[in-house]
């Protein structure tokens, strides 16, 4: 490919991304639309600021004349869309603006696709469209869809339209499922960099209800690399799974954290459970071992060990994506849990 177009590449997994195509495709050329949303921080990517291969522009995904003017200037080969609402607990303050970017916005981004005969859409969605795991079982790509919060239920309504894109006008699009993400520049509003930056400064770990909820962690290298291989070797219409395998339950992670940093259990605080909180979600990913040749590589103990010494090496950055608005949104979602825990 000659070029392709990410949206959301200022966020996390984003910003991820970007870098590792950059270093593994020499002569691709990568655009980055964003919006610039609390979430977005271009600073994930000022490495590459000298790079002529590399364009940021900002804008909304929501925005059809902005798109349809990136694809007009660059003509990229495909496009690869991670711009979303990403945070449940933000989804259940408020849930407007997970319509609007999660589905307006992946609607827009299909429309104004097509009518660039775009070769390549790839949709990077999540596993928790499948909803709630009891103890046994994994979510295979036949797993019915039963989002639980109305975060999840955005992220579904998208992965919808881009299946129903595909089978009624023949689009060239693929929709990715993956479990949770850690890693470098995450935003410490997610469970592992929050409770990072907070036991680095002794602060406390608030833990949703008994602890007991389990998730399958993903080193974001890792999901780069199923994204991309998806995105050259996937089939169009298809849904394929990542996953870390790698379970561990809420309080099973924390304590493994606070081991490799060396802190006390005392910093743990159990606080008022997530409403609707979806107790599990594990990974069947052997159709993307099957047709993607993929599976994770990353070691959970040694990724974790080094996604830690990356936020101990960079407490500057955390200091400044908790901006003002953070400051705001931690007293809402904590204040009166803290207090009353
Ligand atoms: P993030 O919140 O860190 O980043 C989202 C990015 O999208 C930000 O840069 C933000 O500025 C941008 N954005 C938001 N609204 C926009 C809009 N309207 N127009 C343009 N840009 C906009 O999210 P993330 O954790 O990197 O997740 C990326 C994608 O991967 C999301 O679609 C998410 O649903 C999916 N996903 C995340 C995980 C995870 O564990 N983090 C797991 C599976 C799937
Ligand atoms: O599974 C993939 C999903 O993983 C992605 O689609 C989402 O974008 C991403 O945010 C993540 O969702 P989760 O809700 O699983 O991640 P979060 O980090 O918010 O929470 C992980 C677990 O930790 C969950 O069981 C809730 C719990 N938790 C979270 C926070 C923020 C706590 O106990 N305390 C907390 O303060």
């Amino acid at each position: 490919m000659s070029a392709i177009l990410v949206t959301g590449g200022c966020g996390f997994i984003g910003s991820n991304f970007v870098r590792r195509q950059l270093a593994d495709y020499p002569d691709q050329r990568v655009v980055n639309l964003d919006k610039l949303t609390y979430a977005g921080n271009p600073e994930n990517l000022a490495d590459l600021d000298d790079d002529p291969r590399y364009v940021f522009r900002r804008g909304d995904i929501c925005n059809r004349e902005f798109v349809d003017a990136a694809l007009a200037e660059h003509a990229p080969d495909a496009l690869i869309n991670f711009a979303a609402e990403s945070h449940v607990d933000r989804s259940i303050l408020d849930s407007t603006p997970f319509v609007q970017t999660n589905v307006v916005g992946t609607q827009t981004l299909l429309d104004a696709c097509r009518a660039a005969g775009i070769e390549r859409y790839v949709q990077v969605s999540t596993d928790e469209v499948y909803g709630s795991l009891g103890r046994d079982g994994r979510f295979t790509e036949d797993t019915p869809l039963a989002p639980n919060s109305p975060y999840s239920a955005s992220k579904a309504a998208g992965d919808l339209l881009v299946r129903a894109y595909c089978h009624t006008f023949g689009f060239p699009g693929i929709v990715t499922r993956c479990s949770n993400n850690y890693g470098p520049y995450q935003f410490p509003e997610k469970l592992l960099p929050l409770f990072i930056a907070n036991a680095l400064v002794d602060r406390e770990l608030p833990v949703y209800g008994t602890g007991e909820n389990v998730r399958d962690w993903i080193h974001v290298d890792d999901h780069c690399r199923g994204i991309d291989a998806a995105l050259r070797n996937g089939r169009a219409g298809e849904v394929y799974n990542f996953g870390g395998d790698a379970e561990l339950t809420n309080l099973e992670l924390t304590r493994a954290l606070l081991a490799v940093l060396g802190k006390p259990e005392s910093l743990i605080r159990f606080v008022a459970d997530r409403p609707g909180h979806d107790l599990r979600y594990a990974i069947d990913f052997s159709k993307a071992e099957r047709e993607l040749n993929w599976r994770p590589q990353v070691d959970f103990r040694e990724g974790l060990r080094q996604t830690v010494e990356w936020y101990r090496a960079h407490a500057d950055w955390v200091e400044k994506v908790r901006s003002g608005e953070y400051r705001q949104y931690y007293e809402r979602q904590y204040g009166s849990r803290l207090a009353t825990a």
